[in-house]
């Protein structure tokens, strides 16, 4: 007979390691490692395949492909993120900071997606009552909607015996605990192993399952490595405390792109959707002030425009000083070096901080052109016209490299009323440009520079 294992578990970061340590030789942190006996499991297969899955290879040209398993959730915004909609028989797990509006966007889409289906929603963090008064709150009342509050994990697949819902929701998988796992509620191990079993559940039943999971500090999801390669799909909900307006992206999706956003407000009856993201970044833009540029970049399908604003002040310190918020760090490094060299701006005596308003992050190449021209405009202190954008890649030798989507990405700058853009002098041959929008095609950053300023 095989032997139970003790295996310890980092509950910050889900590191596995045979051997207790008092510091968690992954992540750093002290005194984090658990002990975790793992049951042998007996071997052979077993009995039962998961819907849909075959216990013979076939022929691929051979599988129907046309039935309908995807469905919508009833919010544009979370379908966009999903890869246009949920996928039955899939898991999706949820995470954010708490407060942020996990729950509320759950048991919201349970009023479309109770349409002909059932839905029981099972939560670990509030009573039968207070889903009742939240869901009155969001107007999410329907026939086919279930509660339940619970723990135990055994009593949840009990539950969904009994109902036999299509689609279950779990608020939280940190709330949830197996009895046979000795460990808290919220430890690795016990997240680790509900997660399995909601997965299987999902796997063998085809119930749509979504799971919430509260991140911690650092911005992961309890045990991020134990629970993100297990599930189909990890979408995080972000936002800035101090505003009501929520982002939705995918982490992980097996069945779409991560690179869509789903844009939403919190407002007094739940989220309303943002189908008009550019609008609402641009918001509250201070006028004729230096150090801001607006940006347009492709978030996923769709081009998103957004201001970028850059401080640049005589440091006092022998390194100076660099910040970038929204943007990556090492990225605005380069920009700035990049800038010092081919345009002639002492960088390297003045501190420079970069900021993306929004809470967007701009990780697309197109934001380089709006970036330095944000720092150019701050280290000069020279306005950069409100209604100019800017969009292009710039290149170690300060040249400006083409971007895609050039002409969707033009369609949407006109459409927000802006009146002249800069763009790179090469690529996009057949370029269709708006009426009423100025196109200014620049070689490189002196050229735009002059353009802009
Ligand atoms: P919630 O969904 O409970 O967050 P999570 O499940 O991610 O922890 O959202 C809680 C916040 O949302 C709380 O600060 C109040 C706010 N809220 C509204 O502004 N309007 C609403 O209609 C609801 C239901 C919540
Ligand atoms: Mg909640």
């Amino acid at each position: 007979m095989a032997k139970a294992k003790v295996l310890y578990y980092c509950t910050e970061c889900g590191n596995e390691t045979p051997k207790w340590q008092g510091r968690c030789t992954s992540c750093g942190a002290w005194n984090t490692l658990v002990e975790h006996i793992e049951k042998p499991v007996a071997a052979g297969r077993a009995k039962s395949a998961p819907v849909g899955f075959s216990r013979t290879p076939q022929k691929l040209s051979q599988i129907d492909g046309d039935d309908e398993i995807r469905f919508s959730t009833g919010m544009g915004e979370l379908d966009r993120v999903l890869g246009g909609g949920a996928v039955a028989g899939s898991l999706v797990l949820v995470g954010g900071a708490p407060g942020i509006g996990k729950s509320t966007l759950l048991l919201q889409i349970c009023k479309s997606l109770c349409n002909g289906r059932k839905v029981l929603y099972v939560s670990g963090e509030e009573s039968e009552k207070q889903l009742k008064m939240r869901a009155q709150r969001i107007g999410t009342q329907s026939e086919e909607l279930y509660v339940l509050s619970e723990t135990r994990l055994s009593d949840i697949l009990e539950a969904t015996e009994t109902v036999k819902p299509d689609i279950l929701i779990v608020d939280s998988v940190q709330t949830l605990y197996r009895e046979e796992n000795e460990s808290a509620p919220g430890s690795v191990s016990q997240v680790k192993d509900c997660t399995m079993a909601l997965m299987q559940l999902s796997k063998t039943e085809g119930i749509t399952v979504f799971v919430v999971g509260h991140i911690n500090k650092d911005g992961a999801i309890a045990g991020p490595k134990v629970l993100e390669h297990m599930v189909d799909c990890v979408l995080y909900f972000e936002g800035d405390p101090t505003s009501s307006y929520r982002l939705l992206r995918a982490a992980k999706n097996r069945f779409g792109s991560t690179n869509e956003i789903g844009v939403f407000e919190m407002a007094d009856c739940g989220l309303v959707e943002v189908p008009n993201p550019s609008q609402m970044l641009l918001e509250g833009r201070p006028e004729g002030a230096s150090g801001t540029c607006v940006a347009c970049v492709m978030e996923g399908t769709r081009p998103v425009l957004a201001e970028v604003q850059a401080l640049v002040s005589k440091t006092s310190f022998n390194v100076p000083r660099r910040t970038a918020d929204g943007f990556d760090f090492n990225r605005a490094a380069l920009l700035l070096a990049v800038a010092e060299k081919r345009c002639g701006m002492k960088l390297s005596a003045f501190d420079a901080y970069i900021n993306v308003i929004g809470g967007l992050r701009l990780d697309e190449p197109g934001a380089d052109l709006p970036v330095i021209l944000a720092i150019a405009s701050s280290y000069r202190d020279s306005v950069i016209p409100s209604e100019l954008v800017a969009i292009g890649e710039v290149g170690l030798t300060g040249e400006i490299r083409s971007v895609s989507n050039m002409n969707q990405r033009l369609s949407e700058v006109a459409r927000l009323g802006f009146k002249s853009c800069i763009i790179p002098r090469n690529g996009a041959e057949r370029l269709e440009i708006p009426e009423g929008l100025t196109v200014y095609r620049v070689r490189n950053l002196q050229e735009a520079i002059a353009t802009a300023m």
